[in-house]
């Protein structure tokens, strides 16, 4: 197979040749996976000064490399390109900046590039517009000149060419190949200034280090760059598991309490009490003009739990909180200053959600949306509402945060009257 060929064009090919006549691609080169030609365009001026550069036109500082032996040189190159796939490129901070998914395409779609490394204040135009085919930066900086910027766009599609490296996976397992970086690496010793190796690596374990790499990888990226992950789509089981595992690992420890639903039952009605207690005070104390004049009550929670809507959810064997998931429709929302989002009555209701004192700030009122809303598709419903007071900030900001809609205001005056009995009510379709 012909080696995968670049030419750089520039001003310095001796140096240019030492670094890239090193290390891997160095033997690459001697193996003939890959050929690397350093050219001088100076070798190709048409004055006696061999002068490649001249004055701005329009003044200014600097000097800018003449057209004439870029293109001359570039001619003499393309001389012996043979019938290759060849990409003129110029090394230019204007141009789109390179990164892994760049070097793959230059890899896939082409067998020969010349890359051509400006000095100075860049290269006359005209060159540009009569012989390149696209400008590639190294990034939204300006360097001296564009050899270190060539150097590096070599060096990355060079490791990707067949024969360079041991094996494929040596650059499809590093960061940047799917859009994550890679996981930690270790080697000996097993213990460092203190710091062991992750016992996870010492297992012999296959599949337990694959694993405990992919999660590190999904980690890192989301710590080092999270404008990566943002992109990320989690096509694998496996990998919505991981990032499942790390987001819960993060959550503060309130945050990791699990709560168990079950069906209230009258023996509850006492700890039942006691939690609506402490919500009613809790609204009190924070200004809500909501459950004050007696609702709701015994009456009412006892009725939920003859009728089997009354749900306790439970924290280690303790009531941590109540809600009734109705099915029936609501008389107090037939009449909306707003519009539903459904028409007609197929939808789920919560009411009397409440979590006791030390239980807020937890999970608990998520599971609680999350109950409703599997009950309520199991009964084929399209939607569950929910009402609250407007001055209810912490639950309001709760139904926008699950995907609760707000569609405007109801009256609760029949059922819990108040100073102020007019409520945001939300929707949400399921
Ligand atoms: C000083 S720069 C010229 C910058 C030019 N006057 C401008 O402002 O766009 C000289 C040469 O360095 C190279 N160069 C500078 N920054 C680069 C970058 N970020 N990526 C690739 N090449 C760069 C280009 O080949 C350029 O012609």
């Amino acid at each position: 197979m012909e080696p995968y060929r670049i030419d750089i064009m520039t001003l310095f090919p001796d140096s240019m040749s030492r670094v890239l006549g090193e290390s891997i691609i160095g033997r690459a080169e001697k193996k003939g996976a890959v050929e690397i030609n350093c050219v001088q365009i100076r070798d190709f001026t048409e004055n006696k000064q061999m002068q490649v550069d001249d004055y701005p036109y329009g003044g200014g500082w600097g000097l800018v490399m003449m057209a004439q032996p870029l293109k001359s040189c570039l001619d003499h190159i393309m001389s012996t390109a043979g019938g290759r796939r060849t990409r003129v490129i110029y090394m230019s901070p204007q141009g789109r900046p390179f990164n892994q998914e760049v070097a793959k395409r230059l890899k896939r779609d082409y067998d020969h590039l010349v890359l051509v490394c400006g000095h100075y204040e860049g290269v006359d135009e005209r060159f540009i517009e009569e012989c390149v085919d696209e400008e590639i930066s190294l990034g939204d900086f300006v360097l001296t000149g564009g050899e270190i910027a060539a150097m590096a766009v070599a060096d990355c599609v060079c490791r990707m060419v067949p024969g360079v490296l041991a094996d494929e996976e040596c650059y499809t397992g590093e960061s940047h190949w799917d859009g994550l970086l890679e996981y930690p690496q270790y080697t000996r010793p097993e213990v460092w200034e203190g710091r062991a190796v992750p016992p996870e690596l010492l297992t012999g374990d296959h599949e337990k280090v694959r694993l405990w790499r992919r999660k590190k990888q999904l980690e890192r990226t989301l710590d080092k760059r999270p404008d990566m992950f943002e992109k990320l789509e989690f096509s694998s089981k496996e990998d919505k598991r991981l990032v499942g595992e790390i987001e819960y690992e993060r959550l503060p420890e309130r945050l990791k309490l699990r709560f168990e639903p079950r069906r209230a039952e009258e023996a509850d009605i006492g700890a039942l009490l006691e939690i609506l207690e402490q919500a009613k005070e809790y609204l009190r104390s924070s200004g809500v003009d909501q459950w004050q004049e007696g609702y709701p009550n015994r009456e009412a929670i006892m009725a939920d739990i003859a009728a089997g809507r009354g749900w306790a959810f439970e924290h280690e064997g303790e009531i941590a909180g109540y809600e009734c998931v109705s099915m029936e429709p609501e008389p107090c929302y037939l009449e909306i200053e707003g519009r539903w989002l459904t028409e007609g009555e197929n939808y789920a209701v919560i009411h009397r959600a409440m979590a006791a004192g030390k239980f807020r700030h937890t999970s608990l009122s998520r599971e609680m949306f999350s109950l409703a809303e599997d009950l309520a598709a199991g009964m084929g419903k399209q939607s569950v509402r929910v009402d609250t007071h407007r001055d209810n900030r912490a639950m309001n900001r709760l139904c926008g945060k699950l995907g609760y809609k707000f569609c405007g205001v109801v009256d609760l005056s029949s059922v819990d009257p108040a100073h102020d009995s007019l409520r945001n009510a939300y929707e949400k379709l399921i």
